[in-house]
């Protein structure tokens, strides 16, 4: 009886491994998900990356593909505590590692960021500012960092989430001493560092028509009638399987209309229970899909970036305990089904 049950279950699991190559087959377009973006007439598919996670063969030999990543973005080190470890003291050799990688290989850089609430300096967040003295520090960062990286950035994330989720303001070091003031600060700092990068405002819980997307096309309004540079708008897309907002390509035209471009910039769809079902991969699939397509349809959507590429070095299991396999690859670098998702969503 066991025996016959073994020999069952071995039948069982042949058949479902024959239909799935031959659904693997059918559905699944192996040209490479940069390739896949280029054809659909958009500039890359990207990914975000961290140089310690180099040494590891497999992963840096498909982060190095042009087939798949024609854009890179630092995931950590050209943010504030890498960059500006003390007051004026600048220190660009991690980031430097990510844009040397980036011109060897031809492919397009986004800086990740100015200014951000998070992963500042002790001797910023530690410190007591007048406005004055903020407002010079604030400039001189995105003077200084901008200007480092003159001419290798396609975009930077200048301002990255300023807002809370009900599209107030977000209460942090800049916005306490300076209020709103310290936004057109950045940007024209940055814009006097490198006239032809463009200029971006990124934040996440965007991406659907809401509270938070309003406030953000409020202020991309008012900068713009102000005279202020603003190039794009950043959409993360922190997403969870089957959490892809209905609205998210009618809220991208949206902010297009304004003037401006977007990206998809931060993408991962986290399953919030595990181990995925094949059912849930299934979803994440379409999900990825149902991105993708969105920016496809969209003029002004420039690209999609992930934010790193395979399960083995997401961000999402150390932030959401118990959640995660978000991204197209999984841990052991097989492409999941969401990596299909992807190529279909570019090309239709
Ligand atoms: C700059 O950063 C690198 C890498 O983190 C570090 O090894 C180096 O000591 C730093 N340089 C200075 C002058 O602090
Ligand atoms: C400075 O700020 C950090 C967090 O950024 C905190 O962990 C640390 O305790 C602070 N140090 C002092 C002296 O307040
Ligand atoms: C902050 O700036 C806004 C305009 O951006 C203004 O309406 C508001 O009164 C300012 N708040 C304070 C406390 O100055």
């Amino acid at each position: 009886m066991v025996f016959f049950l073994g020999i069952l279950a071995l039948g069982v699991f042949l058949v479902a491994t024959a239909a799935r190559a031959a659904l693997e087959q059918s559905s699944d377009f192996q040209v490479g998900l940069n390739v896949a973006a280029q054809a659909a007439q958009k500039l890359y598919f990207g990914t975000a990356t961290n140089a310690d996670q180099w040494t590891d063969k497999t992963y840096f030999d498909i982060l190095k593909d042009d087939s798949e990543f024609g854009q890179i973005t630092a995931a950590n080190v050209m943010k504030w505590f890498d960059t500006e470890p003390e007051p004026s003291v600048f220190n660009f050799t991690d980031g430097d590692v990510i844009a040397d990688f980036v011109k060897a290989t031809g492919k397009r850089l986004r800086g990740h960021n100015c200014v951000w609430y998070n992963q500042l300096p002790d001797w910023l967040s530690n410190g007591t500012f007048t406005a004055p003295e903020l407002a010079f520090i604030v400039e001189r960062h995105c003077f200084t960092l901008v200007s480092h990286y003159r001419g290798q950035v396609y975009s930077w994330d200048v301002i990255n989430e300023p807002f809370n989720d009900d599209g107030t303001y977000r209460v942090d070091i800049f916005f306490n001493t300076l209020n709103t003031s310290y936004i057109p600060l950045a940007l024209k700092a940055a814009r006097r560092a490198d006239p032809h990068t463009k200029l971006y405002i990124n934040d996440y819980n965007i991406e659907g028509i809401g509270a938070k997307a309003t406030a953000l096309k409020e202020l991309v309004r008012s900068l713009k009638a102000s005279g202020v540079p603003i190039d794009g708008v950043g959409i993360q897309s922190h997403l969870t399987v089957g959490g892809v907002p209905a609205t998210l390509q009618q809220n991208m035209a949206e902010f297009t209309a304004l003037g401006i471009e977007v990206a998809i910039t931060e993408l991962d769809i986290r399953f919030t229970a595990l181990p995925p079902t094949a059912a849930g991969l299934a979803q994440q699939k379409a999900d990825y899909a149902t991105v993708v397509a969105a920016c496809n349809a969209v003029p002004g959507c420039v690209g999609v970036t992930v934010w790193d590429f395979t399960d083995k070095y997401s961000w999402v299991p150390s932030t959401f305990p118990g959640q995660g396999a978000a991204c197209p690859w999984d841990e052991n670098y097989v492409k999941k089904p969401a990596y299909a998702g992807i190529t279909e969503g570019f090309l239709g």
